[in-house]
Formats: C-alpha cells, sequence, structure tokens
C-alpha cells in the first residue's frame, strides 16, 4: 500500500478544514454577488451593554467602527437616539424612538433598513412596541449584548454586524420587527430573555428561530403571520403620552390592595400576571373588582413563560363588568401591557381590544 507523505497529509488537511474556518468568522465571509448598490442600513444607538465600556460608553460611531468588514453588507449611517441602559427608556423616548423611525424611512425610499441597539434587560419590550407602530415592511433589527466592550469575549460587534446583514437582506422584509443575537433571529413580538448572563438568552421557546444569520449567507425557516408593522392599526404619530397600564404578578396570599393602588394612581389598565391559566391568590380578585367598578380594563395573561388565556371569564373577575376583561392570549405580560396602552390610544370598547388581542 502507498504510504501519504506528509505533505500531503497537510494539503489534505488545508481543504477540509479552510470552509469551515471560513463559516466560523461571519466577518470573513464573501457576501453574494449584486449589481445593485450596497444597501443603505442606519443604525439608531440607545445605549445599553453593548456600548457599556468602562471608561465611558461607545458612540453610535465607535459601535459601526467596531464592525470588521461592514462595508461588504451595507452603506452604514448612524446616529445616537440615547446612551442608557434600557430599562431607563421612557415611554415618551419610545413613541419618539417609532416617529423618528418612521420619519427615516418616509424621507429616504433609498434606506433598505434600521439597526436600533439596545440593553439586553428590556429589550423585547422595545422591539415589540416598534413591531406594533413602525409604518413600514422594511425591517427593522433590534440588537444588544451580554458581554460590554471591556469584557473578554465581547459579543457585541458580532451581532451588530449580524443585525446590519439581516437589515440589508431582502428578505427580511415584511417580517416585522427582528431581534438578532447570538446569530438567530427572533420575532419581536415572541423572543424573551431567559437567561440572566448566557449568551444564549433570547428564546422564542415554543415558536423557535425566524431564522439565522450564517457566514454565507442569512437563512429564514418561517414568518409571523400575526399583525404588525405596516399592517398594525396603531398611529403614535401625534400621541403625546401613553395611558398607564401597570402588571402585577400571581404568587401566593398576594393582597388585592396594591390593584387598588394602582387603580387610584390613574391606571387605566392593569395586566394580571396569573398562575397557570387565569388563576389569582389571595385577596387581588377584590382588587380586580374595584378596578372593573372604576372602568379600569383587567388583561390576563401567565406568568408561566409560555401557553396561552383563551378569552373567557376569570373566576376571579366573575362579579365584574364582563367588557372590561381580556384575555391575552399568548402574549408576555410585558407584552400584553405594551398592546393594551395602545389599544387604549384606539378604543375604549372591552370586544374591540379583545379583537386586538388576537390579532397582534
Ligand atoms: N443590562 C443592560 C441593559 O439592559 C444595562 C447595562 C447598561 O448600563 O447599559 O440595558
Amino acid at each position: 500500500m502507498r504510504r501519504t507523505r506528509p505533505v500531503h497529509l497537510i494539503l489534505l488537511l488545508t481543504a477540509l478544514l479552510c470552509p469551515r474556518l471560513g463559516e466560523a468568522s461571519p466577518q470573513t465571509a464573501a457576501p453574494a454577488q449584486s449589481a445593485s448598490p450596497m444597501p443603505k442600513v442606519r443604525l439608531l444607538a440607545t445605549g445599553g451593554t453593548i456600548s457599556n465600556r468602562a471608561g465611558g460608553r461607545l458612540s453610535a460611531e465607535e459601535l459601526i467602527r467596531s464592525m470588521p468588514g461592514l462595508e461588504r453588507y451595507a452603506r452604514p449611517k448612524f446616529e445616537q437616539f440615547a446612551n442608557v441602559a434600557s430599562s431607563q427608556l421612557t415611554l415618551k423616548q419610545w413613541l419618539d424612538l417609532a416617529r423618528r423611525i418612521n420619519g427615516l424611512f418616509k424621507d429616504d425610499p433609498d434606506l433598505s433598513g434600521i439597526v436600533v441597539t439596545s440593553g439586553t434587560d428590556t429589550l423585547e419590550e422595545t422591539a415589540y412596541f416598534l413591531d406594533l407602530t413602525v409604518k413600514s415592511d422594511k425591517p427593522v433589527v433590534v440588537v444588544g449584548s451580554m458581554r460590554n466592550p471591556s469584557t473578554l469575549g465581547y459579543e457585541g460587534a458580532a451581532n451588530l454586524l449580524d443585525g446590519f446583514r439581516v437589515a440589508a437582506e431582502p428578505a427580511s422584509r415584511g417580517k416585522g420587527v427582528l431581534v438578532v443575537l447570538n446569530d438567530e433571529i427572533n420575532s419581536a413580538r415572541e423572543v424573551t430573555k431567559t437567561d440572566a448572563l448566557r449568551l444564549h438568552t433570547f428564546q422564542s421557546r415554543d415558536y423557535g428561530v425566524l431564522g439565522v444569520v450564517d457566514a454565507d449567507r442569512v437563512v429564514y425557516y418561517r414568518a409571523p403571520v400575526t399583525r404588525h408593522t405596516k399592517e398594525s392599526e396603531f398611529d403614535v404619530s401625534s400621541i403625546e403620552e401613553l395611558p398607564r397600564v401597570d402588571v402585577v404578578l400571581v404568587y401566593q396570599g398576594a393582597t388585592g390592595d396594591i390593584i387598588k393602588a394602582m387603580v387610584d394612581q390613574g391606571a387605566k389598565g392593569i395586566v394580571i400576571a396569573s398562575a397557570g391559566a387565569g388563576a389569582t391568590s389571595g385577596t387581588q380578585g377584590e382588587g380586580m373588582q374595584y378596578a372593573a367598578a372604576k372602568g379600569v380594563f383587567v388583561v390576563t395573561s401567565t406568568r408561566t413563560g409560555s401557553g396561552r388565556i383563551a378569552s373567557r371569564r376569570p373566576s376571579a373577575m366573575a362579579s365584574a363588568t364582563p367588557q372590561l376583561r381580556i384575555a391575552a392570549e399568548d402574549l408576555a405580560p410585558v407584552k400584553a401591557r405594551i398592546l393594551l396602552m395602545l389599544a387604549l390610544t384606539r378604543t375604549k370598547d372591552g370586544a374591540e381590544i379583545q379583537r386586538m388581542f388576537t390579532q397582534y
């Protein structure tokens, strides 16, 4: 038998390994060849861990510079919208961000997509708010990172480059607001932060990813079928303030006086993060009846993290006004709050609000 010489072995190994090495690093991948100009993608930086460098936060411009090879995928533009932790963003800033995005798409027909950086803690809230209020089918991609720029293994630049690639990708159109971290594309409506520290924290649980960002291309496997962005009926162009909606967690022995206090402080809606499929505890039922008596909407969601609340009367609300009781369907409590806030800008009709919860 002929013996393989060492030099042949090296050549063989190189041929086998090289494509895999290329795949491992999105920055080194060549984009698809195209005669059309490079897509124009704009970054709106809002802050968060992705820019939270020790000694001073990264600016939008520094974030752009952190991505080697960006010019292979997009012509970048950028602006600093804010530079704070995600949980510090105000509802007024949400309104301004949605209006800014709508204005950019309106004023610049050449703009292919927008990337928004955000802290990860409440990223899913900002993303779902935009999912309901952006008036374009062009991609809006929300990106963050779990490790800050001063940490070994900072993944922010890789996530941001993935975000730009997704925003530049024509197949991203019409899929609602997208959340991109860890090489995965999730729907803003479905995704949630599931782990305080790990990189794979953003999950859509039972529904799974919409697609992935690989070295060779952006790949989609499915698209959301609920109403969003261009098909949304919500219009924040002239809304100065969103109605107050609070979230109440159900736990054993919970008291209803918290709910009463929320109502007395001006809440127009309350989302119950119920146990299981609608159960409340302690004297929460009394608090909910107090809310109903004051004309405050109560939306039942589940604290379980997945599953659906069907439209039917929860026992704790048996004596309350039926049209004020809404089922959250499969929306997480914090997202049910966002939908209820927007719903209340359109109507005070419970049947209409329930219709919205079945569609968005
Ligand atoms: N955990 C980050 C967030 O969700 C906060 C880090 C920061 O201060 O930017 O925004």
